[in-house]
This record gives structure tokens, sequence and C-alpha cells, in this order.
């Protein structure tokens, strides 16, 4: 069925910029530029009535002109269609010709991101916010993969709303879809809980650098209201409730629920033991299931052997591993983590977990696994014999919390390794096989920012940029049509629109123009 939706733009002219340069990111897959142009304004409005697109061109017009009301005369220019057809996804087509534009996507995300390639066509052409000649153009255009996501850690280090927004925006206009969102963790929990108040208010105290600081952390209203912004934009949030290791914060709040203390680290997991603990993350995963419309709970299941020497001396585990037979601390682990999949299931929502848990035996047509571990590739092929589904996310070369440059001093290395953005240009096919990476079961790639260095909003500038952009590129398109001359072509024109906008962000061009930003932490308990 073809919906169709015709859309006023206001007009008037003189002073014309042309934007003769294509130098879209990611790059579409099949560009024809016709003769001739058309001219738009900077008072330009798009208008839906109402309907599904009213999101979206509530979106553009915001990125487009702010929200300027212009008094000029209505023309009809743009029409947008809903044309399903046997295309990807997110495919669309934007054609441009000498009076109209027109864009239509196989579903609502590919309207979007058909929206969003005439935004950066117009966005960065020289001499932006003054008359547009958009050139005659047919673009056609379809994403590599389903999965084109950005983790941000709000545990080590809390940003709050408008940078996250500010976020989700930039990922919006590189056509990245989903948000992994690290709410919970050892340093900090992030989020309010009806049930459970304290978690907000006594597990949201500290950070990273400060375990005193104020409690932080979004409320419900917050949460809604992210999450909202995010679908504006096309992009899903999936939130991240880390377990069973990771938990220090959430005990120091509920010690009840807490697995022990071993060296170096504190209540680091929830006790598997207790059958009060499913009760109690039964209660929080209903809320988060409230919270999040996209039906996908991020369950962790990391680095649980930190912290599970605790449970040796836990009457509790003990007497789950004799009533199980169970002979290893790693089996109670698993049970612990089958049984949390199992509630996220019943509340009808997709599992998420780290890679550690492929040897848990979760059913997998449940859930899907990030595999992050690069050191680790048996791990990565043993879940896709296995048949779950994968997002690539390796330390190298998709953790932006490593440094981009062999001279920067904060941030994570691999030996001597860092990550480059054209190391993530050039994922996957610099580090996995073709084999691996257009298996059918790898359904996207995905950028961690874990912010243990991370304290200012310049420095997480500074970490994303233009990385950002070198990971759209990842997730839309293949191999064969990336070239790193061309892509540098079209960044140049990114970081001059960063600049406009007052982006501070890494110049692998011009390394000394913005220095690098290390964070240093402030005094205990010290806000300001
Ligand atoms: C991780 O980096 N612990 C997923």
């Amino acid at each position: 069925m073809k919906k169709c939706l015709l859309i006023c733009l206001m007009f008037a002219l003189p002073l014309l910029v042309c934007a003769q340069e294509i130098n879209m990111i990611p790059y579409p897959n099949k560009v024809n530029v016709l003769q001739g142009h058309l001219l738009i304004n900077k008072d330009t409005r798009f208008y839906a009535d109402k309907g599904r697109f009213a999101d979206m061109v509530s979106y553009f017009n915001g990125e487009f002109g702010g929200t300027k009301k212009s008094a000029l005369n209505k023309q009809q220019l743009v029409s947008i269609a809903i044309d399903r057809g046997n295309r990807k996804p997110g495919s669309y087509k934007l054609s441009i010709t000498l009076k109209t534009i027109n864009i239509n996507g196989v579903d609502s995300a590919g309207v979007f991101n058909g929206m969003v390639t005439l935004l950066q066509l117009c966005k960065l052409a020289k001499g932006e916010g003054q008359n547009l000649a958009l050139p005659c153009i047919i673009i056609n255009d379809e994403p590599k993969y389903q999965w084109r996501g950005f983790l941000l850690d709000e545990s080590r280090h809390f940003f709050g709303k408008m940078a996250v927004e500010r976020i989700l925006n930039w990922m919006a206009f590189y056509k990245l879809n989903r948000f992994h969102w690290h709410l919970t963790d050892a340093q900090g929990w992030r989020f309010s809980v009806s049930k459970y108040p304290l978690l907000a208010t006594k597990a949201g105290i500290g950070n990273f650098t400060d375990s005193l600081a104020a409690a932080q952390y979004y409320t419900q209203a917050d949460v809604r209201e992210i999450v909202n912004y995010a679908k504006q934009r096309s992009i899903e949030i999936i939130p991240e409730i880390d377990m069973p290791g990771h938990a220090t914060a959430a005990n120091k709040a509920y010690p009840v629920f807490s697995g022990g203390t071993t060296s170096g680290f504190e209540n680091f997991t929830f006790n598997p033991g207790k059958e009060i603990t499913y009760q109690f993350m039964g209660d929080v995963l209903r809320e988060v299931k409230s919270l999040f419309p996209g039906n996908r709970i991020h369950i962790g299941g990391d680095e649980v052997t930190l912290g599970i020497k605790a449970w040796e001396n836990n009457p509790d585990v003990n007497r789950l591993m004799k009533e199980n037979n169970f002979t290893d601390h790693r089996q109670a682990e698993f049970y612990f983590l089958k049984r949390i999949a199992d509630t996220v299931s019943k509340l009808n929502c997709k599992v998420m977990c780290w890679d550690e848990a492929v040897a848990a035996g979760l059913p997998v047509s449940q859930v899907t696994i990030n595999w992050w571990r690069q050191d680790k590739p048996a791990v990565l092929n043993e879940a896709l014999d296995k048949g779950y589904h994968v997002i690539l996310c390796p330390r190298l070369p998709l953790y932006f919390d490593f440094v981009q440059d062999s001279t920067h001093r904060s941030g994570r290395k691999w030996g001597k390794r860092y990550n480059s953005y054209l190391d993530v240009y050039h994922f996957p096919e610099n580090t996995l096989t073709n084999a691996i990476y257009s298996n059918s079961n790898v359904i996207g790639v995905q950028a961690n920012l874990w912010t243990e260095t991370v304290i200012t909003e310049k420095r997480l500038q500074y970490l994303l940029f233009p990385r950002l952009a070198a990971l759209a590129e990842s997730g839309w398109n293949d191999s064969s049509v990336k070239n790193d001359d061309l892509f540098n072509k079209r960044l140049k024109a990114h970081l001059v629109y960063y600049k406009k906008t007052g982006i501070y962000y890494y110049d692998p061009f011009n390394p000394g123009y913005h220095p690098e930003v290390i964070d240093e932490p402030k005094p205990a308990g010290n806000q300001d």
C-alpha cells in the first residue's frame, strides 16, 4: 500500500548558495546528480497536519530552521510516501526535481533516513542558512546493517538530559538508530524505580572519580521525555540493567540482595541464591518495560567472574549449588541469567547480553549478544554457530574511550593499539572475515563509550567526533565502496559544520586545532 502525504514548504528567494557538493555521511548507495536546481531558503518549513510523519516533520523543522514562524506564501513542494516494497527496512529514495522533492521510504525509518539525507544536503552546503539551490538529484539508498548503535555509560559519570539529547541529535544526523543506555553499574544507579526509591537516592550517590558526589539520576518523567525525543529521531533506546555483576551501587542501597564481597570488588554481584533477589529484579524489570516501549532490555552479564569469589562463602549460593548439583560457580551465574532472561521474555521483551552469556545456554530465539572481547574471536564464532543474533562492538576499534591518536594521554589503549577514526571507518572488514560480518545473524555494529575518564561534555565530544561519523559509514556501507580520500574530503565538510555548531572535536587533519581534553577529578564531595 502506498501512503502519501503532501507537505508544504514556504519560500522566497534571492542570494543563492549551491549545495552542489555531495558530502553526505554515510554516503548513499546510489547518487545520480541531474541538471538544474531547486531553490529553497532559510524560512523553508515542512508541514504535516497529523499522522505518522508529524514527529519527523517537527524534527526536520527544528533542525532546519529552529522554531521561527514565517509569513511567506505556502507552496506545495515536498511529498513524502511510504511505499512498501521488497527493499530492506530503512531504505528510501530521495528525488529532487526543478519543482518538487519526493521522499519515498519503505517504512517510517526509511522516510526518516530520506529526510536526514535532505537535511545533510542543506546543512553541509557552503553558506547554509541563506537561500539554497539544491541540485536536482536521485538518491537510492539502503543500510548495510539494521543495528547501528552507540552506547553511553552514565554510571561512571552522569551527563544529564541535555547532553543525552545532543547525542541523540547527532546520532539521528548520522542515521544511527539504537541508543544503548548503560544506566547501572558499580559506581551509580541512574534512574528512579518507584518500588525501590533508594536505587535513585542512595545508589545514585557517587561516580567513578567522586564516591561522595550527590545523587544523580533520571526521574521516570525524564526517561519518558528522552525516550520520546529519541523516537522522534527514529532511534530506539535499549536500557541496560547490568547483572548479576557490576551491582555494587544497587547493593549499597539494598544490601539484602548482595552476593558478598571479595578483594577489590565490594558487593559486586547480586545474590543468585535468594528468591527475593529474583522478586526484586522482576519488579525493577516491570518498571523498565513500562518506560521503554522498544521491548528490548539489556541484562548485562559481563565480567561476573571479577566478583564471583565472594560466592564461595555465601550460604545461599552454597544451598543453590547443592540443590542443583552445580560444581562450579559459573553454573550459578548462568542459572541467574536464565531466570532473568525468562522474566524479560515473559514481559514480551527481547533479551540482550554481553558475550560472556554465550556460554549460559540462554534461548537462542530470545537473545541478542553484544560481542565486545576482540581477543576472544572464538566466542563470536560460538555465538553465530549457536544461532544467536550478534551485534559487533569489539574494543578494537569500537570502544570510544580508547584514545584516537598515538600522542593522546588520557584514555585506554590495548598494548600500543588505539582506535583512530579510520580504524572505525574500515570496520568490520579490517578485523573480521567476510564470512563473519556478512553472516545474516550479524545484525549490526555499535560503538561503546565507557566514561571512567570522561567527566565533562567537552571531553565526551572530543572522543565522539569525528569517530561517530566513521561509525555511521561502518554501519551503512559495504567495504567495496569505502575510499579514504573520498571519506576524508566529505569529513572535512563535516568538521566545518562541527565548528559552526560549537562541537569540540578532534581534528585528524590538524591535530593541534583542539588540544586533547583531559578531565581532572574534582575534590571528593565537591559538586561545583
Ligand atoms: C564491557 O566492556 N565490560 C562490556
